[in-house]
């Protein structure tokens, strides 16, 4: 059956024959159109993550570390300094794209250390250690993916409905995805998940992502509007919620795409668990609480003009369009890493994953 899901889902972010460019799927055409772009200019690998055309927390973080090697592989016969000093630039320049998500200057900064311990070595060997950096990070991601699905998948049972926001699965990460792992990994064992995705105003993740990746992979989805998640979860039909995350602060508080914390306070109300899945890549340690977390904002044209026709909004109009938002830890049940489930404190349990880096449940 995986093979079955990488069939449904061929490799969306890695290096072209050549390995002199990054090649992604452009995740803003799906579902439409599947086009693969292989990218080698600066300019055009920043422009990939700011249009979302490679998304979600730990694809981004990915996709960094091979534009690092595609950008260091353009480099001449300059010293390990003047080496450095390059990579550190570019490194800066693709941090800057998208602010929230950690796993990018997270990535960067691997490439970054491992350029530093290199940089005095002749060239081939220097893009080597490069080389294999951006694909243990890319394999890393992986490995991890599949551990979180099995912490995932001790979370439910055969049948529960489970909804989910935006896209946590494959096409965000290597394989497997976070949120979506479990789901993922029950179809592989024939345990059967009903899904109910929201769309996810405004770029429309769970519509054009989440429900394109679970409908190929043959999983029981359900589309709804973000505002009908209430109705959902009033009928009984979910018995979990499973969203990603973009940065974990120490104290458990999350930020994932705008609305995910609606779903978490309607999640509390309806006595739903709410749980968020993530690498230990995406928390964030040196980050208090959420209110350090940054937020990115993007254009107000998302709002009133993309996927229409017609504006549907009056031109001139004011706008308010952060992508992320923070949910408060308190509305959080648990914290599925691939080490193991945090649950509250999270002070305290996040803080045992990084002492131990041992496995752990509860
Ligand atoms: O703006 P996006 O599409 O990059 O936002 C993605 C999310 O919010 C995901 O839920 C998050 O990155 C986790 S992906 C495993």
């Amino acid at each position: 059956m995986e093979a079955k899901l990488n069939q449904a889902l061929p490799d969306h972010v890695g290096l072209n024959g050549a390995g002199d460019r990054v090649r992604i799927l452009d995740q803003s055409r799906l579902p439409g159109r599947e086009i693969y772009l292989e990218l080698s200019r600066l300019e055009e690998l920043k422009e990939a993550i700011a249009a979302l055309r490679v998304r979600g927390a730990p694809a981004i973080g990915i996709y960094a570390g091979y534009a690092l090697y595609v950008l260091a592989r353009q480099l001449g016969d300059e010293t390990g300094e003047e080496r450095l000093a390059r990579l550190e630039d570019w490194g800066a320049q693709l941090n800057s794209t998208r602010p929230t998500a950690v796993n990018l200057s997270w990535a960067v900064r691997r490439m970054l250390d491992t350029a530093q311990s290199a940089a005095h070595l002749p060239r081939a060997e220097f893009l080597q250690r490069l080389l294999e950096e951006c694909t243990a990070i890319h394999r890393e991601d992986a490995e991890m993916c599949r551990a979180i699905a099995q912490y995932g998948f001790s979370l439910v049972k055969d049948g529960d409905g489970v909804l989910t926001h935006c896209n946590a699965g494959p096409l965000a990460t290597s394989q497997y995805g976070t949120a979506l792992g479990p789901i993922l990994l029950g179809q592989e064992r024939g345990i059967r998940l009903r899904v109910f995705a929201d769309e996810t105003r405004p770029l429309l993740q769970g519509a054009r992502l989440t429900a394109w990746e679970l409908h190929r992979a043959g999983v029981d989805v359900t589309l709804i509007c973000d505002n009908m998640a209430g109705m959902v979860m009033k009928n009984g039909w979910v018995q979990a919620c499973f969203v990603g995350c973009d940065r974990v602060a120490a104290n458990g508080d999350t930020a994932n795409k705008i609305g995910t914390s609606s779903v978490a306070v309607l999640a509390k109300h309806y006595g739903v668990p709410f749980y968020v899945l993530g690498p230990t890549s995406t928390i964030d340690l040196s980050c208090p609480d959420g209110d350090h977390i940054p937020i990115e904002e993007r254009s107000g044209e998302e709002l009133r003009t993309q996927w229409y026709k017609e504006p549907m909004a009056p031109e001139g109009i004011k706008f308010f369009n952060p992508a992320f938002d923070v949910t408060d830890h308190s509305l959080i049940t648990a914290i599925v890493t691939e080490r193991g489930i945090c649950r509250p404190p999270f002070r305290e349990s996040i803080g045992k994953l990084f002492l131990s880096g041992a496995d752990h449940d509860d």
